[in-house]
Order: C-alpha cells, then sequence, then structure tokens
C-alpha cells in the first residue's frame, strides 16, 4: 500500500497542472458517470476504451478505424452528443452492444481529467462500483499517488470527492493520521460525514441535479452501488484495458 502521507486528493481538472503527476500513480476518478460507464463497459466486454479530450479527436481517430469496430461515446454537458452511438448513461454498456467493440470516449470532464494526467506512470480509472479493485491495485503501490476527481469545470464535485474519501477510508482503517495531506483530510472528513448514506448525499449534489431532467432515472443509484464489478481499468499507450483481465 502506498505511504498515507504520500496520497495527495486533486479537486478538479482544474486544480493541477499535468507536470505535478509525473512519475505518480493517479486513480481518475468521475463517479457521475464517466468512471461508472467505462467501468460498467469493460465489466461487460468492451476491448479497448480510448479516452480523448475532445469531438475532433474523436474523429480524427474514428476516421483510422473500421466502422465496425467501434463506437462513439460520451456526452457534452450530460447530453449524448449528436451523431455518437452512446452517451455517457452505465445503462447503455449493455454486453450485447459493446461486447469486443473499441470505444472513444469523450465526456466533458472526465476524458478531459484522464488525458490531463498523462505523464503519470500508471493510471487508473476508479468509482465505487469498482473500489476493491482500485484498492487491490494500489497495494502494488509504494510511490506517490494522486486521487484525481475530475469536479465539473474547475469545480469540486461530493461525488467524486465521496469516493476519494472512501479509498482513504480502507487505506488508512478509519484512522487518517495528523501527518496526512491537507486533501486527503478534506476528502476522508467528508467520507466520514457521508458515508454512511452515499445515495442520499449524492442524489443532492450539484450534478445529481444537473442530470435529473437528462439523464436515466436509475443512474444515480447504480453509480452508488459499491464492489459491482471486478474490473480495473488501466492505461497502457493511451487505452484503458481492463487490466483484471
Ligand atoms: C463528465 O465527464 O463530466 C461526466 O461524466 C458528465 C456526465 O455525467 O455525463
Amino acid at each position: 500500500m502506498p505511504e498515507i502521507n504520500y496520497i495527495d486528493v486533486f479537486f478538479s481538472v482544474h486544480a493541477f497542472q499535468e507536470e505535478e503527476l509525473r512519475g505518480k500513480t493517479a486513480v481518475i476518478i468521475d463517479v457521475l458517470r464517466a468512471s461508472s460507464s467505462i467501468t460498467t463497459a469493460l465489466s461487460n466486454g468492451a476491448k479497448k476504451i480510448i479516452p480523448v479530450a475532445d469531438m475532433s479527436d474523436a474523429m480524427k481517430i474514428a476516421n483510422t478505424m473500421d466502422q465496425k469496430d467501434f463506437l462513439l461515446c460520451g456526452e457534452k454537458n450530460g447530453t449524448k452528443i449528436e451523431g455518437y452511438h452512446l452517451g455517457n448513461s452505465p445503462a447503455e454498456y449493455e454486453p450485447e452492444v459493446v461486447k469486443g467493440k473499441t470505444l472513444i470516449f469523450n465526456t466533458t470532464n472526465g476524458t478531459k481529467a484522464i488525458k490531463k494526467s498523462s505523464l503519470a506512470n500508471q493510471i487508473y480509472v476508479g468509482t465505487f462500483l469498482n473500489q476493491d479493485s482500485i484498492l487491490n491495485a494500489l497495494k502494488d503501490h509504494d510511490d506517490e499517488v494522486v486521487l484525481v476527481c475530475s469536479g465539473w469545470q474547475g469545480r469540486l464535485s461530493i461525488e467524486d470527492t465521496l469516493f476519494a474519501g472512501s479509498l482513504l477510508h480502507a487505506i488508512s482503517g478509519g484512522e487518517l493520521p495528523d501527518s496526512a495531506k491537507d486533501g486527503a483530510k478534506v476528502a476522508f472528513g467528508l467520507f466520514q460525514k457521508f458515508g454512511d448514506d452515499l445515495e442520499g448525499a449524492i442524489s443532492k449534489s450539484d450534478h445529481a441535479k444537473r442530470l435529473a431532467e437528462l439523464v436515466p432515472n436509475g443512474d444515480i443509484e447504480f453509480c452508488c452501488k459499491v464492489n459491482e464489478f471486478d474490473v480495473l481499468p488501466g492505461m497502457r499507450d493511451g487505452i484503458l484495458t481492463n487490466l483484471n483481465g
């Protein structure tokens, strides 16, 4: 396990510079909903996921591939992008839709956080759905770890911070030392306050309110489930695959 004092939390995509992740391990968190959709897709048999920062990068990659091999996936401000095969609801990533496919994934904050973390030695994508897979993977790390919360357009998101706090709670055995970093203390404290009722807290979050009119009813409830999948999305050469597969 990483030394608890070497675990930091960044609270949004705008809260760090690329260089700050060089040589570290990064866990990218976007509970609502990119991390949850990516985790679900890999669990349901997607072959690989190529995260991109914007629509133009998505099209460039799509143009190099055979139409039958890929799906264009993602959202802008919560809504499926026109012309894309799938939006960003985990419910869309069913086995019969994604099995064997390469998903080109483009979201407002989540995939931007993944791309911005590219100087990290190792990138994982984590959420409540695959919490234990992330914890198991971190057992092999004694380097510095950053829990990168995607947030929303530069702002903190309670759901991402809660998941960072949940990881810290598990890693520290529920007792965070005074020597822990400030970011770790904030995330841990939030989890102590709301960890007993994740869905209650997350369903009242800014992003849940934003999504209320836009997405299927079950999305928030599903994204709050803990340890639904034994999947470890990990990055190699710009591509996410299931490292537990
Ligand atoms: C994002 O990347 O900002 C989110 O995943 C947005 C969403 O909930 O679709």
